[in-house]
């Protein structure tokens, strides 16, 4: 299939890249280079370098590639600066995406592939792990654009019969990520004890995260692709850890002992996080196959390596 992939330089939409690619898929990538890396786009990949804000650009990039699904995973993905400066992330989650989805649209797209987020969608949880029937209350605007989008694209679909795949992911984790995201702790625990530094904890530690490894996540984006039907599916593992348990878990796997600092708990943030994956395992027959032990040991080999 011919897919366009907005945020495509970035740490999960470059996974996505990888794995299309390798299956034999034609792919575009739609990035600002903003968090992309270009090291992180492969030579077969063609590169628009272009801001989602800019419809006009948007607009010429669809008529040139002509994809038959997009996969959208461009954003501002701080959930922190989203609070700090709501109309910017606004511009660039709600509107610059509504951009995509309007040309998806209009260019006769067939399946629009969306990154959600699990953890901020529902916001404090009532029910845990979470199923996708759980309220949806976000706590930051960032989760508010998340959860916009989503009504956006079911509009999309009743009027103009442009096909979903939303994914709720939990929290990412693996190469190539970088600090500010979801789960930034992990690249921001291990870049901390690799250099040297103190790492930071925000709160008391007990807060719980599902994280999902990133290979995971590029494979069950492979296995929705082209799936014309409208689907909202939970991409996590169920498992909730606390910060205080992965960062143990992560000085297990390091030569050296480093206490960290605590500093107060964050604005936005949502206390503890699992998703129930139940629906992704019987629509698509998918699960994550990554234990946290063996991604984090790959992370942490990828982070080695780089900062050598
Ligand atoms: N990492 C996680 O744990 C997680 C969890 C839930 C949802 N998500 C979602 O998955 C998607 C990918 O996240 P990621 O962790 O790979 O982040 P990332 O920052 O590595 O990737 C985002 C990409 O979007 C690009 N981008 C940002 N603003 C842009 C703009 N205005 N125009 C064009 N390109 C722009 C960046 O340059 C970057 O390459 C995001 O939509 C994010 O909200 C991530």
């Amino acid at each position: 299939m011919r897919v366009l992939i907005t945020g495509g330089a970035g740490f999960i939409g470059s996974a996505i890249q990888d794995i299309y690619l390798q299956a034999g898929h034609e792919v575009a990538i739609l990035d600002n280079f903003a968090a992309g890396n270009p090291a992180y786009v492969h030579p077969h990949s063609r590169v628009y370098q272009a801001d989602l804000r800019e419809s006009n650009l948007v607009w010429q990039i669809f008529q040139d590639w002509q994809p038959e699904v997009v996969s959208h995973h461009a954003a501002q993905i701080d959930v922190r600066q989203s609070v700090a400066e709501p109309v910017a992330d606004a511009q660039i989650n709600i509107l610059g995406s509504l951009n995509v989805l309007e040309a998806a649209a209009q260019m006769g797209v067939k399946q629009f592939i969306f990154a959600s987020s699990g953890g901020a969608c529902y916001g404090e949880l009532q029910q845990i792990p979470a199923p996708e029937t759980h309220p949806l209350q976000p706590i930051s605007p960032y989760g508010i654009a998340k959860v916009t989008m989503e009504h956006y694209l079911h509009f999309y679909y009743q009027v103009h019969g442009l096909c979903y795949g939303i994914l709720r992911y939990a929290n990412v984790y693996g190469p190539r990520q970088g600090i500010t995201g979801e789960a930034g702790v992990i690249t921001a625990f291990m870049t901390a004890l690799l250099t040297g530094q103190t790492p930071v904890i925000y709160g008391q530690g007990t807060q719980t995260r599902d994280y999902v490894y990133v290979d995971d996540v590029a494979q069950v984006n492979l296995q929705i692709l082209g799936r014309l039907e409208p689907l909202t599916l939970n991409i996590g593992t169920g498992q909730e850890t606390s910060v205080l348990a992965l960062y143990e878990l992560i000085q297990k796997l390091m030569p050296s002992k480093i206490s960290p600092q605590f500093l107060p708990k964050r604005l936005g943030e949502i206390t503890r996080s699992a998703l129930d994956v139940t629906r992704a395992r019987e629509t698509l027959g998918w699960q994550a196959q990554t234990s946290l032990t063996q991604g984090l040991q790959a992370t942490l080999d990828w982070y080695r390596q780089v900062l050598n």
